[in-house]
């Protein structure tokens, strides 16, 4: 955190707007690559750009002094980075909270971030830091050690098949998450991270509910555009099926190091009758 390379700073306020997602970045980027001068790729010195907001500003704040980083690895981040850079500002829904909050509701200014959190205890420990984020605690009704037998399962109900599949209510199917605040199913998300919850234990809820739900949500976007899905913890093996069965290897458009990024594109009208989601 603390190499920030002074000599990419902008001169001027205008230019430090400018220069902001860039720089964000750029903190978390440049300490382990020492290769600024490609994350500035998107910035145009004589474009117009707006003011950055305050969330920006602390995020800047909070990003050089932070003692702890984010979990994912600077090269893990730039993935999500270029999207966000290029589509915000949009909705975004990140499951998870963290050191990299501020971070991701900064990188899409002037757009829509919820983070959906697990531990109640922890929502609040990272709200008292940055109380401007927007979080909610959820409650997820999966442990990690039913994630074969859900996913040998779930094609005997009907209502977890593509072509019924539905969030909201649907109690019917175990793997939909169906009891979310309400404002998540009022928005199309264009842009869902999953890196939570917890998966790396028996007791833990696993993401198997919610690499499946963001496979619905996906499916059923009415905008035009495609969403794009980051799962992260790939390496693990029920994130792995869980991604193959929902997400498709078809959408998987890149990864890197333990982080896939799928562009889902919305189901067609012949996919009514659909028994697989790939
Ligand atoms: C893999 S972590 C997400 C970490 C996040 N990407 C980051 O960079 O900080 C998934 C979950 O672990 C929990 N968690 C993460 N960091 C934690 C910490 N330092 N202490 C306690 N729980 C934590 C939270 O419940 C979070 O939703």
């Amino acid at each position: 955190m603390k190499a920030v390379n002074h000599r990419h700073l902008p001169r001027s306020l205008g230019l430090l707007a400018a220069g902001l997602g860039g720089l964000i970045s750029g903190a978390l980027l440049v300490s382990s690559f020492n290769a600024a001068s490609t994350s500035f790729a998107f910035f145009k010195p004589d474009a117009v750009y707006p003011q950055p907001t305050p969330m920006q500003l602390k995020a800047i704040l909070h990003y050089a002094t932070a003692k702890v980083v984010p979990q994912q690895s600077p090269a893990e981040i730039r993935l999500s980075f270029d999207v966000l850079v290029s589509i915000a500002p949009c909705n975004f829904l990140v499951f998870g909270l963290g050191h990299d909050s501020l971070m991701w509701a900064s990188l899409n200014p002037r757009g829509t971030t919820i983070f959906l959190e697990e531990d109640p205890s922890w929502v609040i420990g990272i709200l008292k830091n940055a109380p401007s984020l927007h979080a909610r605690p959820v409650k997820y009704p999966t442990r990690l050690s039913q994630a074969d037998s859900l996913l040998s399962t779930y094609k005997s109900e009907p209502a977890c098949l593509p072509g019924n599949a539905s969030l909201r209510g649907n109690n019917r199917c175990k793997l939909a998450l169906c009891d979310l605040p309400h404002e998540v199913y009022e928005k199309e998300w264009d842009v869902i991270m999953i890196d939570a919850p917890r998966g790396y234990f028996d007791d833990a809820p696993g993401r198997m509910g919610v690499i499946y739900s963001a496979a619905v949500m996906a499916r059923a976007r009415k905008k035009s555009g495609v969403t794009h899905v980051f799962l992260h913890d790939v390496n693990r093996r029920v994130e792995k099926a869980y991604a193959e069965e929902f997400l498709c290897k078809k959408y998987l458009v890149k990864g890197v190091g333990r982080l896939w990024h799928f562009e889902i594109p919305p189901a067609k009208s012949t996919d009514l009758h659909a028994t697989t989601f790939c």
